[in-house]
């Protein structure tokens, strides 16, 4: 059972964790969405910044609270990619730094791979083949599991994430970033049918829809409509009932797709995992869905649906027991296929 230290510092969190196989000895996570708030959104130069800041402190927290020395560790582990380039080159060059001065073996973990990862931290791990619902601020794709590593993108967003629809429309109803959490308090008193909204479908050349895909533009141009137009009847904005039925219309298509793929897959288990996992009203809805048609459901623990470096670790333990470590002049990629994961285990440096 190999034991990581790991780092993620992709977007707008800063994480590091100890984790032993599918155990988390210790895991922290500092965000910064407080100072990216009054900007509305993640600013590039102020991520890197501020986890170059942070990352020390939380290394040294995690390892002290796990009770080990590097010299117990099997590996160090960082997210090399996707992400913002200038943000993950501060925990692939903290990881890499660190894999050489105590001699460690370094891995390099795509990001949405530790997305995927998280689900083996609950109580009750899903046992493959099994399809994946990764719902993030980047990323909307439903993914087929067949073992650690071995990953088939089956579904995906032609245009904005599940995630980046919350942030987006949280800015047009003059809520909070990230925008997640904010429509999520703002429905809670709402009425999720008071307004009826499109379930976007993304169109096939030569006639029908793609029936896993998903596009969330049309939803978006429609809740600028609405808005617009309940302002100009000078009434006070609805927003209880704007965000609620937004986010029960994102939740539906969300379920609605994901069943639809897992049932004609012939998966009998459905998964959900990233940050927008972290809404109530979709993993009740999932739970619902997935009851009704008796398909076995596991959803990510809330602490780690957003961003962290637990499940970072965790995928980082599976490519170590599989005899997997990557260059240590690895670098890092904005983007990278989740389904060439593995290659970041494989030498020469890629990128
Ligand atoms: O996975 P994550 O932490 O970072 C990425 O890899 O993108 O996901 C962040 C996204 C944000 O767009 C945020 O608005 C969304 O997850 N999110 C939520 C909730 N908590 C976070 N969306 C809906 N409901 C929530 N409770
Ligand atoms: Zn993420």
């Amino acid at each position: 059972m190999p034991t990581v230290l790991a780092l993620e510092t992709s977007c707008d969190e800063s994480a590091a964790a100890v984790v032993r196989d599918r155990t988390v000895l210790a895991s922290a996570v500092a965000s910064q969405v407080a100072e990216h708030a009054r900007w509305g959104g993640v600013v590039p130069e102020i991520a890197s910044r501020r986890h170059v800041e942070a990352l020390p402190q939380l290394i040294e927290q995690v390892m002290l609270t796990s009770g080990l020395a590097m010299a117990g560790l099997d590996g160090i582990a960082s997210t090399v990619t996707p992400g913002l380039a200038g943000a993950l080159q501060v925990a692939s060059v903290t990881g890499r730094t660190l894999a050489r001065l105590h001699g460690r073996p370094f891995v390099g973990i795509h990001h949405l791979e530790g997305h995927l990862c998280s689900a083996l931290l609950g109580d009750d791990p899903p046992q493959p083949p099994y399809l994946v619902l990764l719902v993030s601020g980047g990323h909307t794709e439903l993914v087929r599991v067949d073992g650690a590593g071995a990953y088939t993108r089956l579904g995906r967003s032609h245009d904005d994430a599940a995630g980046e629809a919350f942030d987006k429309v949280a800015r047009l109803l003059g809520l909070d970033y990230p925008g997640g959490p904010a429509i999520a308090a703002a429905a809670a008193a709402g009425d999720p049918r008071r307004f009826a909204l499109p379930k976007g479908q993304v169109s096939r050349p030569g006639g029908g829809f793609y029936p896993y895909d998903f596009s969330f533009s049309g939803l978006k141009t429609a809740m600028l409509r609405l808005v617009r137009s309940l302002e100009e009847s000078g009434a006070p904005l609805p927003l209880a009932d704007l965000a609620a039925s937004f986010e029960q219309v994102v939740a539906e298509v969300l379920v609605e797709r994901s069943c639809r793929c897992a049932r004609d897959q012939g998966l009998n288990t459905l998964v959900l995992v990233g940050g927008v996992a972290a809404n109530q009203r979709l993993r009740a809805l999932l739970s619902q869905a997935c009851g009704r048609q008796h398909l076995h459901w596991h959803l990510a623990p809330l602490a780690y649906c957003t961003d962290n470096a637990a499940m970072i670790g965790v995928a980082a333990c599976q490519w170590l027991e599989q005899g997997g470590d990557s260059a240590i002049d690895l670098g890092i990629s904005a983007r990278w296929p989740l389904e060439q994961a593995g290659a970041l285990l494989e030498r020469p440096a890629l990128f």
